[in-house]
Order: C-alpha cells, then structure tokens, then sequence
C-alpha cells in the first residue's frame, strides 16, 4: 500500500527525551489518572469512544511542557496537574475532528475512531472532550487560565480552517503556511508553555518567554511532523505515510520542491496538490527525497527548537 521508509531518513526518537521525561514522571502518572477519572459520562459510547482513543497511547508532549514549565519555575502545587489533562483533552479533541476531516485511517498505532466508530460519533465526542476540558477549567477558578485556553482552542479551531481554505492550492506561501501551523499547532504548545509560568506565579518576562518557547517548539513540531508525512515508518508514527499528499494539503515540502525543484519535479507536485489522492505518491515521494526538501524542513524545525 505505501513504499516502505527510507531507512537513510530514520532517527532515534527516544534518544533525548526519556531523561527529561523521568524529571517528571510522578506528576505524569498523576496527570494521566486524571484524564481516565475525567472522561467519565453516564452515556456508554462517549467512555467507549473517548478511552479507545486516549488509551491509543499518544506521546501526552503538551502535558510534559505545561508540567515542566510548572516545575521549572519551582511550584509547588498539584493545579498544573489538572491544566495538563485539559491541555491534553483538548488536543485529543482536536485529533477526533482532524481525523474526520483529514479522512485519516491510522493514528497511535490503530484504527482512527472515525474509521471504528464513525465520523458522527468522533465528531461529537470531540465535543463532549471540548466541552469537558472547559468544565475542568471552570473549576480552577483563574481568569487567565481560561482566558489562555479560550483563546486557544479558539486559534486552534481557525488554524484548521485556514488549512481547509488551502487544501488543492499549490499557490501557498511559506508564510502562509507557517500561519498555519502556528495557529493550528503551535498555539496549544504555546499555552501549555504559558500555562505553566501562570500557575507558578511568574512575572510577565518569564511568562512571556515560556509562551514564546512553546511557540517555538510546536512550529518545530509541525515541521518535523510534516517531514514524517514523507518519510516516517507507519510502526513508529502510528499514522499512515502520505497522508498530506493524499489531502492535497502544501505543506513545506512540497512548497520547497515547487520553489527550488527541477521543473518537471515542481510540475509534478504542483499536478498532485491540485487533483490530491495516492496516484502520484511514489513519484512525488522520490521529487521530495531527491531535491532536499525533508532536509530543507528539518533544517527548519531545527531552528525553530533552537529558537525554543
Ligand atoms: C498530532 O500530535 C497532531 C500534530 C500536531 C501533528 P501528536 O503527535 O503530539 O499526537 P499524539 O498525542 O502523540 O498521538
Ligand atoms: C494535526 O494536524 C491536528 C491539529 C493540530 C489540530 P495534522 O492533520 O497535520 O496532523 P496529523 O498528521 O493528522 O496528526
Ligand atoms: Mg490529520
Ligand atoms: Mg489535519
């Protein structure tokens, strides 16, 4: 179904991430037993739906930054506990949705639950999550907080929608692009940074450099995320290669080909945005590899984590 990844373009992926997640596993582990004891609902087929997804594993990255932050900053309390589980439903949200909307069928390693429910269910479990996470925030009782994350979700829901206006469009700039992923993305990455200098008291400085540390690191995310949508292995991505061609959405690597490619390669891309689908995805795989686009976007990321 998909040509297997290049091997050339495979990375270690646990390779600086485990010591600091052992910085903060107990508060994890907490964070996580919040999230199991908060999807609770009377109605059988929200738990069936929002455990299969959130039980699917996923790598809880916006929690560690909101809790790390928290930490670094020496608090004390167990409130960015709560806020990391809202940040995570909020995601999980956002994935529901995104997955009905992108058409996806893989994602943690298994059946999207728009492919094993149905996009009515995913959805409106998205919502019930939303909705949920806003309950949560309620109940913590700070106005920035939920200004940060109503603003959040809010960029969030724009982002996508954003995206949709440029989906089969091979006239996307880079800055139109980046646009997107900030808001998309990078935006809840960003709270999450925020969230933590908030709740650990910090002045506006230090705030200010967390959210932009977020910020950074989410657009890195996105980056990498969509160098992954070319060259990732399925095992370890848990999401199907060549998802983003198949939408037809310009992400940077194909920009980069349409930019700095041979003609026929920028041809060909500008070809396959247009009409999407898996047709062209071999000849389109091979247009990115060779030209250096995933290495144009990595290189990218990198300065947007170093940014960070
Ligand atoms: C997926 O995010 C959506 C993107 C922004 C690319 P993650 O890769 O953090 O998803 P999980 O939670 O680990 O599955
Ligand atoms: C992720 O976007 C969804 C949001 C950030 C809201 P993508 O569609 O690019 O990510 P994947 O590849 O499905 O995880
Ligand atoms: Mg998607
Ligand atoms: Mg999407």
């Amino acid at each position: 179904m998909v040509s297997p990844a290049d091997p050339r373009e495979k990375r270690p992926v646990n390779d600086t991430i485990e010591p600091v997640r052992a910085l903060i596993e107990e508060d994890m582990r907490a964070v996580d037993a919040i999230i199991r004891k908060s999807l609770w609902s009377d109605v059988v087929l929200i738990r069936q739906v929002a455990e299969y997804i959130i039980a699917g594993g996923g790598k809880r990255l916006r929690p560690a930054v909101l809790v790390l932050a928290a930490r670094a900053l020496s608090y004390q309390g167990t409130v960015h506990r709560d806020l990391a589980a809202i940040v995570e439903f909020i995601h999980t949200a956002t994935l529901l949705h995104d997955d009905v909307v992108d058409e996806s069928a893989l994602r943690r390693g298994r059946s999207t639950s728009n492919a094993e429910f149905g996009n009515a269910a995913s959805v409106l479990v998205g919502d019930f999550l939303y909705s949920r996470a806003f309950q949560m925030m309620v109940s913590i009782d700070n106005m920035r907080v939920l200004q940060v994350l109503a603003e959040a979700t809010n960029v969030i829901a724009e982002g996508e929608v954003l995206q949709l206006l440029n989906v089969h469009n091979a006239d996307v700039t880079v800055d139109a692009y980046l646009e997107v992923i900030r808001r998309k993305t990078a935006k809840l990455f960003e709270a999450a940074g925020r969230l933590g200098a908030i709740i650990a008291g910090a002045d506006h400085a230090v705030e200010a450099a967390f959210t932009n540390y977020g910020m950074h690191l989410g657009t890195a995310f996105q980056l990498s995320d969509d160098v992954l949508d070319y060259s990732g292995d399925e095992r370890e991505t848990g999401k199907n290669v060549g998802d983003d061609l198949r939408e037809g959405k310009p992400t940077l690597p194909l920009i980069y080909v349409m930019q700095h490619g041979s003609q026929s390669d920028a041809d060909l891309v500008r070809k396959a945005i247009t009409s999407g689908g898996r047709d062209d995805l071999p000849a389109v795989l091979k247009a990115v590899r060779t030209c250096g686009a995933l290495e144009y976007t990595r290189q990218q990321a990198r300065d947007a984590a170093l940014l960070a």
